[in-house]
């Protein structure tokens, strides 16, 4: 069954919601496999997958490519494209023209945009156009440079009230859920408490009404020189299963141990037979 908005607004106070990211097809079937809800095609490929060093690089056209791998899987979660840096800070034409996009040319079901109060107007536009929106407030990584770096929000009263504001104007404006990020639990659970859409939580607690991370993080795609942040739970260490695959195919090619004849392909008995035959034909090939 394919899960729609209107289902994971249902959610809501039933049980936890799933959230993965995944850019790419076959992770993308993987996700929808393990049964995970919704998927977010989230900016953090700008990272994890092109290798920038912040997700403000990151374009339309790049995550439009990414959107249509995953949604290429045909996955039964509900797939949630992240608009990109500049992609809706910019008129109501050119963001419902990107918005559009990503749900035209790359059919996915819904997109989500960071910031709270800033971003009024922007949703407005969207919902009007039939696009469902998710929000994104505390810790929001385009804000990067204003923000000073990648810190915890709401951390005093007066920042804590600002986003339990913002977090009832998200949802009087008609966003379908919200991710909560790098916020202290007390402040995400009192938000989740007193609002009726879902709430994904990412460095928020474990009393929001949802949890996400990304994939590359939680497999443990990423080699060591990354510092994780401490919300990161590697649950497997495929970086290092990797590197260790690698590291036996070069050592067995160059033993000549692999391909055997198990992986390789003869030329059929015919041929076998009149080697001889062949071996003159491979003279007369090279005269
Ligand atoms: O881009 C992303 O992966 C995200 C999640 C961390 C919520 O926005």
């Amino acid at each position: 069954m394919k899960k729609t908005v209107p289902y994971i607004t249902n959610l809501k106070n039933s049980r936890v919601i799933s959230m993965m990211t995944a850019y790419d097809y076959p992770s993308a079937k993987a996700v929808s496999e393990a049964e995970i809800d919704i998927i977010l095609v989230g900016d953090s490929l700008a990272q994890v997958v092109l290798g920038h060093d912040d997700t403000l690089s990151v374009t339309v056209d790049e995550m439009l490519h990414h959107v249509k791998a995953v949604t290429n899987a045909k996955p039964s979660s509900l797939v949630v494209a992240d608009m990109p840096y500049m992609s809706y800070h910019v008129s109501k034409e050119d963001t419902i023209k990107n918005a559009g996009r990503f749900i035209q040319e790359g059919k996915a079901d819904a997109v989500k945009i960071e910031g709270g109060r800033k971003r009024e107007e922007t949703i407005q536009a969207l919902l009007e156009a039939e696009i469902p929106v998710m929000g994104h407030l505390g810790l929001t990584p385009q804000s990067k440079n204003l923000m000073g770096g990648y810190k915890v929000q709401g951390k005093t009263l007066d920042l804590a009230r600002q986003l339990f504001e913002d977090a009832l104007l998200l949802q009087e404006l008609g966003c379908f859920s919200m991710v909560l990020e790098g916020v202290p639990t007390v402040v995400a659970q009192s938000i989740s408490e007193n609002i009726n859409i879902p709430t994904i939580g990412i460095g928020a607690g474990n009393l929001t009404d949802g949890q996400v991370l990304v994939l590359h993080d939680l497999l443990g795609m990423k080699s060591k020189e990354y510092i994780d942040a401490k919300f990161v739970k590697r649950y497997d260490q495929q970086y290092e299963a990797s590197l260790k695959a690698l590291k036996t195919y070069k050592d067995e090619i160059e033993k000549r141990e692999f391909p055997t004849d198990d992986y390789s392909y003869d030329m059929g008995n015919d041929i076998n037979d009149s080697l001889k035959e062949w071996k003159k034909e491979i003279k007369k090939i090279l005269s």
